[in-house]
């Protein structure tokens, strides 16, 4: 079956499928309590999804059982979390489903994340990256964002230091290079967008 990818908002049916992303993808991952917050509660956060509609989500058959009214949902296949507070934006998380990396969909997602923090008017983009993290920072380099600075022994589980790389949004011409690469990754991938542009809309279930 062709794939039809949808970028959204983060909903709270989505939780149990991207935690399971997030357990293979990150030491120590977040909780499920933390994305529930992100998603429900926080004023600042704008999580976000990529969702391939004709894929099958693993969790849809006990869902259906345990709560027969929920939506079945698609396959989520990356996930974003960022994070905009007065003019800085902050890409607080980041991966794609460890089975569909390497097929643009982690970029769609920073694209996506960049361009949220523009038309909020953000002023400039931070993150923290593992210094051993090369894949990460080849993703982040091809947006434009610097290293700016090193965080030592920012990573608990391990003490591995953590770069902190910024993305300026002041500068027309880069965010000109940034609208012609969001066009070509629009092209490329043609998903339906309903994030970029949209107000997060907080609920308390989905
Ligand atoms: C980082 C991550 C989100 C990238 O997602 P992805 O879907 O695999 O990446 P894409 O296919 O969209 O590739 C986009 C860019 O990332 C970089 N990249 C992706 N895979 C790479 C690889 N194997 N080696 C080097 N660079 C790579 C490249 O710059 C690539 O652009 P290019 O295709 O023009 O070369 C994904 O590897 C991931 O989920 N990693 C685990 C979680 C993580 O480390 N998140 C970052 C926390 S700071």
């Amino acid at each position: 079956m062709s794939k039809s990818l949808n970028l959204r908002y983060m909903r709270t049916g989505d939780i149990p499928q991207v935690v399971a992303i997030d357990n293979q993808s990150f030491n120590p991952p977040w909780s499920a309590r933390s994305y529930a917050y992100e998603v429900s509660e926080s004023s600042y956060s704008h999580m976000v999804v990529l969702e391939d509609t004709n894929g099958a989500s693993p969790v849809n058959g006990l869902r259906r059982f345990l709560q027969p009214w929920a939506r079945p949902g698609g396959m989520i296949v990356g996930y974003g979390g960022l994070w905009y507070i007065a003019g800085e934006g902050h890409i607080s998380t980041i991966a794609a489903h460890p089975d569909y990396r390497g097929q643009g969909y982690g970029e769609i997602l920073l694209a996506a994340m960049v361009r949220r923090a523009i038309t909020l008017q953000a002023e400039y983009i931070v993150l923290e990256v593992r210094v051993s993290n090369f894949v990460a920072q080849n993703l982040y380099e091809k947006y434009e964002f610097q290293i700016v600075g090193t965080k030592p022994n920012y990573y608990r589980a391990d003490n591995e230091d953590a770069y902190d790389m910024r993305l300026d949004l002041a500068d027309e011409a880069m965010i000109a290079r940034f609208d012609q690469r969001f066009a070509e990754v629009c092209a490329q991938q043609q998903f339906i967008d309903q994030y970029t542009d949209l107000p997060s809309p907080k609920q308390k279930s989905s």
